[in-house]
């Protein structure tokens, strides 16, 4: 984990209210993994008070640069989609656990909902380098809600109103892939809202051929380095409570309890 101050290179919309920040980083960066996140400090130190959390869309060493894929929510977001390049801005990161590469034998399985693409287009490159073409699976609201350019050809798109792909949820997607696939061994990755990952979790039980599915969750952060417990979920441990930003944000689905959720 390192304190830095990066460069904004480019700052623009992507898809509706959907933003993709990329950064130059300096020389002696850490290497950030698909999964971890960063916070950044955005208007001065008083408002907003709190850093915010983004996970990593990209890190490329070859050429120093990172980004993020962001969405317009709030007061920060707003005042972060307002820098220009060149302007700077002061990130803390790579934090929490990645996501674990794939088994060997197995077909990656990646499903994206919303704004929870970015990491898992990170997690896509990763997985490439490794000769392996992961399958991806996005859903969205609809169309206008999706960042085309940033998305690998073969993508298969469920939107809730059908303006693009499969009518339907990303678990249509997933009969439609597990139907065209047969018996693989599927390992799957998921970042999205609650709703979704605890139905992609629901349906990896019921499949043979599921053995493994891990999600990224996201919870509202204030420290984000594991000392202010405002982040715990409830998990199926002895200990009953995780701190998302230490112990994940990339968990076992099997440990989360989704009762709750
Ligand atoms: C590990 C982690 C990774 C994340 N990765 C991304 C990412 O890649 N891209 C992205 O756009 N966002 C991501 N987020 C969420 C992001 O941190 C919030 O959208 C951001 O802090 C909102 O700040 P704001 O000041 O614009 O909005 P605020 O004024 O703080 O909030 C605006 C609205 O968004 C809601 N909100 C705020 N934070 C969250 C949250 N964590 N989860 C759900 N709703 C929230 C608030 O309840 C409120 O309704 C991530 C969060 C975590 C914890
Ligand atoms: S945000 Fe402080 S412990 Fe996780």
């Amino acid at each position: 984990m390192q304190n830095l101050e990066v460069t904004i290179k480019r700052n623009s919309e992507m898809a509706d209210n959907y933003c993709l920040l990329e950064f130059s980083l300096p020389d002696h960066a850490e290497q950030a993994l698909a999964g971890q996140f960063l916070t950044l400090r955005i208007g001065d130190h008083i408002s907003p008070l709190l850093r915010r959390p983004f996970a990593y869309a990209s890190y490329s060493r070859s050429s120093n640069c990172a980004s993020i894929l962001y969405e317009r929510r709030g007061r920060s977001t707003h005042m972060l989609s307002g820098m220009r390049p060149g302007d700077t801005i002061d990130l803390i990161g790579p934090l929490g656990k990645p996501f674990p590469l794939p088994h060997d034998g197995t077909q990656p399985v990646l499903i994206a909902g919303g704004i929870g693409i970015g990491p898992m287009l990170f997690l896509y490159h990763s997985i490439c380098q490794t000769g392996i073409i992961p399958r991806m699976i996005i859903g969205a609201r609809s169309q206008s809600k999706i960042p085309m350019d940033l998305l690998p050809e073969q993508a298969i798109i469920c939107t809730d109103d059908g303006s693009s792909g499969i009518k339907g949820t990303v678990i249509n997607g997933l009969a439609q892939l597990s139907g065209s696939i047969g018996d693989t061994t599927l390992e799957m990755f998921a970042c999205g809202p609650n709703a979704m990952m605890k139905a992609v979790h629901l349906w990896s039980q019921q499949q043979q051929t599921v053995p493994r599915l891990y999600v990224s969750m996201e919870q509202t952060m204030a420290c984000a380095v594991g000392a202010c417990m405002g982040c715990v979920m409830r998990v199926n441990h002895e200990k009953q409570y995780a701190r998302v930003c230490i112990d994940g944000p990339v968990f076992d689905s099997t440990l989360i309890a989704w009762q709750g959720l």
